[in-house]
């Protein structure tokens, strides 16, 4: 990419981003042409890809926001359990020229002319998706992870089959039968959900809810559930059912990477995921499966639910998977759930009920009654204090009741390099900010001050 300069003059008065410091000890290795100051003398570094001093120099009002965006993710805490930091790498792919190509349908197939070399970026991002996970085959093309389940359903099922999946009160997403998504319009679901008294999936329940409704497909995966799933157990009861599995890995595909969370791939026929969150790519879907389903699966994404593919995305998927696929991307997994375990262990002392005792993952959820405050207050005492995290309804929440807990993740911290000792601050400060103690954000800011998640670095 060619580098422009920012002229100075135009560079609008946004907040400007963290000062230069060096990387933190433990934080994201520079990947191969990584992170470079932007922009000539006199334009204040951001970290971002060298020709964001374009978009200065042209339209200093939407600079200004994506620069006070940027400042806002390096000065709060990122604690948001679906989001992390994508690599200046995958930034810079995505904001690349194949932004600009059409290319409908998949490589060596396409309908428009001058894909040779967008086909090269699209068959690299799929046989690193492949090799990464193990599987057969792989579909890179969904915008999203909705996109992505929406394409599963429409390779594997028709409008009124049965689907077996997690109730959304326990965990289940959207897209896994809410009443206001396609899936709950279209299909019939039948929810299961966690036990009352561990907060873990009823695997009982699942066994005798698919024998006794026959789903033609069974959905496993969660927005919430801390824990691994088994995905084995459930195989065997799709086996028993004769139903599909799909697995919706969209929060833990990133660990799977790593190789800190059981690969859905063995036991899945269609596995779909999002490749921001854990997995750190861009924003977006895929699609894993066996051979013999690919072609349906293909069929499914284009041309039955999207339009042309985004290669800008398709090309940072490419780099995400080369990243996830390198040595030090298993010891961020690893350190992903070291942090979320010792982060509930901390919240625990810090009076929270954190559900099914802990995690196995980067997912925690936490009970707020025993503080006697609501998820929605908790998350607006975090949020002034410059933390940020979800509301969340425990499973048996009663309906209408406002709901109690909180939902939180540690991948964008740890990506941000921060460790052991950090999760115990951040511990701490959610508690002083539940408490409303004065002073906090102050040192919640000279926290993430140490740990900037686009360091600048010498150009
Ligand atoms: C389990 C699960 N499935 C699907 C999705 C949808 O992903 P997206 O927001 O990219 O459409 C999410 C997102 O939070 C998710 O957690």
């Amino acid at each position: 990419m060619p580098v422009s300069a920012a002229t100075p003059a135009e560079t609008p008065a946004a907040p400007a981003a963290e000062p230069a410091s060096a990387a933190p000890a433990g934080g994201r290795a520079a990947p191969p042409g990584g992170s470079a100051a932007s922009g000539r003398a006199g334009a204040p570094p951001t970290g971002l890809p060298a020709d964001f001093s374009a978009l200065r120099r042209q339209d200093p009002e939407l600079a200004g926001l994506l620069l006070a965006e940027l400042d806002r993710q390096s000065r709060c805490l990122q604690l948001m359990a679906g989001e992390n930091f994508a690599s200046p790498a995958v930034l810079a792919a995505l904001g690349s020229p194949l932004a600009n190509k059409y290319a409908e349908g998949y490589p060596g197939r396409r309908h428009h002319a001058g894909c040779e070399l967008v086909d090269l970026a699209e068959r690299l991002a799929v046989e690193r998706a492949c090799a990464l996970f193990g599987a057969e085959h792989a579909n890179v093309q969904p915008y999203s992870g909705s996109s992505a389940v929406l394409a599963a359903y429409a390779a594997l099922l028709v409008p009124g089959d049965t689907v077996l999946a997690t109730a959304l009160p326990h965990g289940g997403h959207l897209t896994h039968g809410s009443r206001s998504n396609f899936s709950g319009r279209w299909f019939r679901f039948v929810g299961y959900g966690v036990r009352a008294d561990t907060g873990l999936i009823d695997y009982d329940q699942v066994r005798d809810l698919a024998l006794a409704h026959r789903p033609k497909a069974i959905v496993c995966g969660t927005i919430a559930h801390p824990r691994h799933l088994d995905w084995a157990a459930f195989r065997e009861i799709a086996d028993e059912a004769g139903a599909y599995l799909i697995a919706d890995a969209a929060h833990t595909l990133g660990l799977v990477a790593g190789g800190a969370a059981p690969n859905p791939v063995p036991y899945a026929d269609v596995v779909c995921a999002t490749t921001h969150k854990t997995l750190r790519g861009p924003r977006g879907g895929l699609i894993l499966c066996g051979e013999h389903l690919g072609p349906r699966v293909d069929r499914a994404v284009f041309p039955f639910s999207q339009g042309g593919p985004h290669l800008h995305s398709i090309a940072a998927k490419a780099v995400a998977f080369q990243e996830a696929a390198g040595a030090g991307f298993a010891a961020y997994a690893h350190q992903v759930v070291a942090n979320a375990r010792l982060l509930a262990r901390e919240l625990a002392g810090q009076g929270l009920d954190v559900l099914t005792g802990g995690t196995d993952t980067h997912l925690i959820t936490a009970d707020l009654a025993p503080l006697g405050l609501s998820g929605g207050s908790a998350r607006g005492r975090c949020a002034a204090a410059g933390i940020v995290l979800d509301k969340y309804a425990p499973p048996y929440s009663r309906a209408g009741e406002e709901c109690s807990g909180i939902r939180l993740g540690t991948a964008a911290v740890t990506t941000q390099g921060m460790g052991g000792a950090e999760m115990t601050r951040i511990g701490e400060l959610i508690g002083r900010a539940l408490r409303e103690e004065p002073a906090t954000v102050t040192e919640v800011t000279a926290l993430t001050r140490r740990f900037p998640p686009y360091p600048v670095t010498a150009a």
